[in-house]
């Protein structure tokens, strides 16, 4: 086994073990995909200070988010179908998390459930929902959230229709795969994968296979996405939402000042500013150049958190300091997952806090809660001239 340094080192082995049509999944954007390698290449544009002769010593990466303490302000985001990926896959994630001492998203569109990811972990966890057009589905997963002591919900905003990941059309992506010839050729090869899955009975959608009605084929996402998610959300239904979850609330999706203006009118408790990894709207601005407008529009007034391209620890310090209190990593910690399972979640976390605390260090600075501007070289003009 070779020796693992890099979050893409992670990415190499998962995409020798997991089956093709869950890695091209991961590792797609929709359409041409511009948004989804911006988000990436945008944070490279971004350079770092070095100081020195600055005592480096009592360093700490510590933060909270949304008033939790964090061991570093990088949260596991929600990923649809995270079980396909290796068997049991989100509580595995929901562990490494809890023994990491960060906060662990549970997708809507997971394969474990709810209750299988609170059965296995102690730690109270976050819930990212979709609003389904069946309000008894909706009031019934809200209830779900809350006996599972679920301590902060997502509302994910910016997917009421899926934009088009041309990859998952043509590997006929489902959960569980159906066997076709070229699926069983590729699975042939991925015998770990296998091995696991068999030995689990969680191999669909967990949270809505028999809880949600009339879907025509219940193990494809484009299809309880366009027959069940709600595309009349609007500002209206989240206040209810919210009224109904009565909890913490954390909006994602947010990639415009006046949405960010909508959500502090709403009374959220934090927004993520997110294009949700470059897979809806292709041709969007990346997430972290749009957030330090955002960030001045309304930080003062809400905390501000950033996905969308974070593959480092570098990374979660660029959006530290361009004022993002907390930050979500998807793709980084799924490498990981697909690669070793809840060894490589941990592998991952590792990584990015090392990371995180020797830049900071090399930056001059001891404390990744209080990284500013200050730290960074950004190009003049890094938010664009758009009309
Ligand atoms: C669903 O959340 C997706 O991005 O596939």
């Amino acid at each position: 086994m070779p020796v693992i340094t890099t979050i893409d080192d992670l990415r190499r082995i998962y995409k020798r073990r997991a089956p093709k049509m869950f890695y091209d999944y991961t590792e797609s954007g929709s359409w041409t995909e511009q948004t989804f390698r911006e988000n990436t290449s945008d944070f490279d544009k971004i350079r770092l200070r070095q100081r020195v002769a600055v005592d480096m010593t009592n360093r700490t990466t510590k933060s909270q988010m949304i008033g939790q303490d964090v061991a570093m302000p990088v949260a596991l985001a929600p990923v649809g179908m995270t079980g396909m990926q290796c068997a049991d896959g989100e509580i595995k994630a929901a562990k490494a998390a809890e023994k990491f001492g960060v906060p662990y998203t549970l997708s809507t569109m997971s394969i474990c459930s709810i209750e299988d990811v609170a059965a296995h972990t102690k730690a109270p966890f976050w819930f990212q929902l979709y609003v389904m057009q069946d309000e008894e589905f909706i009031d019934n997963i809200i209830a779900r959230a809350k006996n599972a002591g679920v301590s902060a919900l997502v509302l994910t905003l910016d997917l009421q229709i899926l934009g088009q990941r041309h990859k998952d059309l043509k590997n006929g992506l489902t959960a569980p795969p159906k066997l076709t010839i070229p699926t069983l050729i590729d699975l042939s090869t991925k015998w770990r994968w296998g091995i696991g899955m068999l030995q689990t009975k969680r191999r669909t959608f967990g949270n809505i296979v028999g809880h949600a009605k009339n879907v025509g084929d219940t193990s494809s996402l484009s299809s309880w996405t366009a027959e069940q998610f709600d595309p009349q959300l609007d500002w209206g239904k989240i206040a209810k939402l919210k009224e109904k979850w009565g909890g913490k609330l954390i909006l994602k999706g947010i990639l415009d000042v006046e949405d960010a203006r909508n959500a502090v009118k709403v009374g959220a408790d934090a927004i993520v500013v997110s294009n949700h990894g470059g897979r809806q709207l292709d041709g969007a601005l990346s997430a972290i150049r749009v957030l330090p407008s955002i960030v001045a529009a309304v930080g003062d007034q809400i905390e501000v958190h950033m996905d969308s391209g974070i593959r480092s620890g570098q990374d979660v310090l660029k959006a530290l300091a361009l004022g993002a209190k907390g930050t979500f990593i998807g793709r980084a910690y799924i490498y990981g997952l697909g690669a070793m399972g809840e060894k490589g979640v941990t592998k991952a976390l590792e990584m990015i806090h090392k990371e995180l605390d020797v830049t900071m260090a090399l930056c001059g600075r001891r404390d990744a809660a209080t990284l500013d501007r200050d730290v960074l070289l950004v190009p003049k003009n890094f938010e664009g001239d758009w009309v």
